[in-house]
């Protein structure tokens, strides 16, 4: 009998491939494997029983992953698994900084009166938007998630360029033979009409888009970051919106400083909060923590 340890709310889904007579669910504090959504362990006294952690998510920044390298513990996550979610909603979030969508439609809810059909069309020259195609959208990160935005952009007409060091031109042309590569960040920078950020939160990556970064993107630019808080200097934003020396930012992590600009538009971590996201994740995380216990193996698919 393995036992397995959880912490958050694992869509049952997931915790349904557990079976009863081989699996017991937080019934020890000895447990085999540990399976969690964002929950974090830095403060965990992992007890010598457990040899896997399995995150249903894909950032591993909750997780010492350091530390449980060095006791032997091993640590997965779930990538791709919530990919699409976090891909549809940088979408909507392009499409919103173009289409004042949300202001638009909290003016009509003030009108009055039964002309409000007349009073809407006379003045909604205000809400006039722009569109993407033919802009040019800068993808930082080229992973499941980056690589999928890169090539939905491109349907939706816009020109991509995607930049990311540890992928190499082949596998990039393998992604998408519509993207450019990049041969560094200071081309995306210089260049695009809109920048979205795709890497994990790590020593090399944390504070990636900074003052000197931010400076080298054109003043009409927009920034977007759905990967991790901490990647982008938000201080360095909010000076660089203020100077207008960049148009927008759209961040998936609530910050105070960041609320209530007109220029910033801040979602409570959204990225792959969709219930289909959640299943898949579970189902992966579970399927991979069951496989490594059984059989000693780590193995995706
Ligand atoms: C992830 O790391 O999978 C996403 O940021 C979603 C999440 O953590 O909830």
């Amino acid at each position: 009998m393995f036992q397995i340890k959880t912490f958050n709310a694992i869509a049952p889904e997931g915790m349904s491939r557990f079976e009863k007579e081989n699996y017991a669910i937080n019934e020890s504090e000895l447990p085999d494997g540990i399976l969690l959504r964002s929950q974090k362990l830095h403060d965990y006294a992992f007890p010598k029983s457990v040899l896997a952690v399995a995150r249903a998510g894909a950032g591993t920044n909750n997780i010492p992953v350091a530390d449980c390298t060095k006791k032997g513990i091993v640590v997965f996550n779930t990538p791709g698994a919530n990919a699409n979610a976090v891909k549809e909603l940088v979408l909507a979030s392009l499409l919103l900084s173009v289409r004042p969508i949300l202001s638009g439609a909290k003016w009509v809810q003030t009108l009055t009166g039964t002309d409000v059909e007349e009073k809407a069309e006379a003045n909604k020259k205000q809400f006039a938007g722009h569109e993407l195609e033919g802009k040019k959208l800068g993808v930082i990160g080229l992973g499941a998630i980056g690589a999928m935005i890169a090539n939905d952009a491109y349907r939706l007409g816009m020109e991509v360029v995607g930049y990311d060091p540890y992928v190499s031109v082949d596998t990039a042309w393998s992604i998408s033979r519509r993207v450019q590569r990049a041969n560094d960040l200071a081309q995306v920078l210089t260049t695009c009409d809109f920048i979205t950020v795709h890497v994990p939160l790590t020593e090399q990556t944390k504070g990636m888009i900074g003052k000197p970064e931010l400076a080298k993107m054109k003043k009409t630019a927009k920034l977007f970051n759905f990967a991790r808080g901490g990647i982008v200097d938000d201080d360095a934003v909010l000076k660089a919106l203020k100077a207008d020396e960049l148009a927008g930012y759209t961040t998936d992590f609530a910050d105070e400083k960041l609320l209530h600009n007109e220029k910033v538009l801040v979602l409570p971590h959204l990225g792959a909060s969709t219930e289909e996201a959640e299943v898949n994740c579970a189902k992966m995380a579970a399927r991979t923590l069951k496989r490594f216990l059984t059989e000693g193996t780590i193995k995706r698919s």
